[in-house]
């Protein structure tokens, strides 16, 4: 059932059982953080490998002293100056975290979503929530209840529908080295606006799956099902394949008097933010369309166009 009406998902919930919630980022697969049995779910119906840990979700920047300790203080003005929103902090965890939702890491991935319906939600419950993004394993994240609904049909009783997310990227993941802030994963919240707030952070390399820190980063993620290209060069590229049923993602200018079968225009204002917040619904739509290939152009490296040609590159990985 696709509804705007909480107390359902909240009996859901209460029943150790998964309800899909949009988040200002990508729409998330929740159950209870606290409870073993509604945290297999998730790992069984994403059919997610289980060294890959899960994001747990508070109400508030109050409950963290309840899910993690030893909080550095650069953490700390991270969440003062972020939550709600889109950053996770990985941080030593405590005992009542169950091992399967850190994959049996002592650390623990924590943020405060910034979504009415599910900050609501939240309220309603006494405890925090496990979200990964509400997709399988290795596919485009959801950001809207329908991407949700064609995916996830029939397994589940409940998905939220908060509209489509305003954020439309991941958020952006930071653990920390002797107290000093590393970005694991880029994400919507930009190294910009991180770094105004507690100055230069590092970034760890992440195209490997092999880094011990951040287990999730798999280089092939957030990948359509078509095969996809990443080109500064879009004109070059389409000529390079005259014979094939094409698909472009593009950032703001169309292409005119061109043959392929399929244009996505991310922001024709050039508008990085309106890029991030359209560019899974443009894949999913382009992923549909049984298109032999997808060339998309590389967008500006600075600001959230670094965080989406990191998903762009993940994308057109070979499995
Ligand atoms: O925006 C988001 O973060 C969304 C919404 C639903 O909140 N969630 C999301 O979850 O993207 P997921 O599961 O798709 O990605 C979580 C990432 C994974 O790459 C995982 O490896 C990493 O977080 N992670 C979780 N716990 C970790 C830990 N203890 N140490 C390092 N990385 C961790
Ligand atoms: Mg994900």
């Amino acid at each position: 059932m696709i509804t705007k009406e909480i107390n359902f998902a909240v009996e859901v919930l209460n029943n150790n059982n998964l309800v899909a919630i949009p988040t200002e980022t990508v729409y998330g697969l929740a159950g209870n953080a606290l409870n073993t049995e509604a945290v297999s779910k998730i790992f069984k119906l994403k059919n997610r490998p289980f060294y890959n840990p899960l994001i747990v979700h508070l109400k508030s920047i109050e409950f963290l002293p309840q899910i993690a300790r030893n909080i550095p203080s650069k953490a700390c003005k991270l969440a003062q100056d972020f939550w709600p929103g889109p950053l996770t902090l990985v941080l030593d965890k405590n005992p009542n975290v169950p091992d399967l939702v850190t994959s049996g890491k002592s650390t623990v991935a924590v943020r405060v979503p910034n979504h009415p319906l599910s900050l609501a939600l939240l309220q309603k419950l006494d405890f925090p929530l496990a979200a990964p993004s509400a997709n399988p394993f290795g596919s485009i994240s959801p950001t809207s209840a329908a991407h949700v609904d064609h995916y996830f049909q029939n397994d589940l009783e409940v998905i939220l529908d908060g509209g489509q997310c305003q954020r439309g990227i991941e958020s952006t993941i930071i653990g920390f080295k002797d107290g000093d802030p590393i970005v694991y994963r880029l994400g919507s919240l930009s190294l910009d606006e991180i770094q105004q707030s507690v100055g230069k952070v590092k970034t760890l390399e992440t195209k490997t799956s092999k880094q011990p820190e951040a287990p999730g980063m798999l280089s092939r993620h957030y990948a359509p099902k078509t095969d996809t290209v990443l080109t500064e060069h879009v004109r070059e590229t389409i000529q390079a394949f005259p014979h094939e049923k094409i698909g472009v993602l593009l950032f703001k200018n169309r292409l005119t008097n061109d043959t392929v079968y399929s244009q996505e225009v991310l922001s024709e204002s050039g508008d990085l933010n309106e890029a991030a917040r359209n560019l899974y619904a443009a894949m999913h739509r382009l992923d549909q369309l049984d298109l032999d290939k997808i060339i998309a152009e590389k967008l500006p490296e600075f600001g959230l166009g670094l965080t989406l040609n990191d998903k762009l590159t993940r994308a057109t990985k070979k499995a």
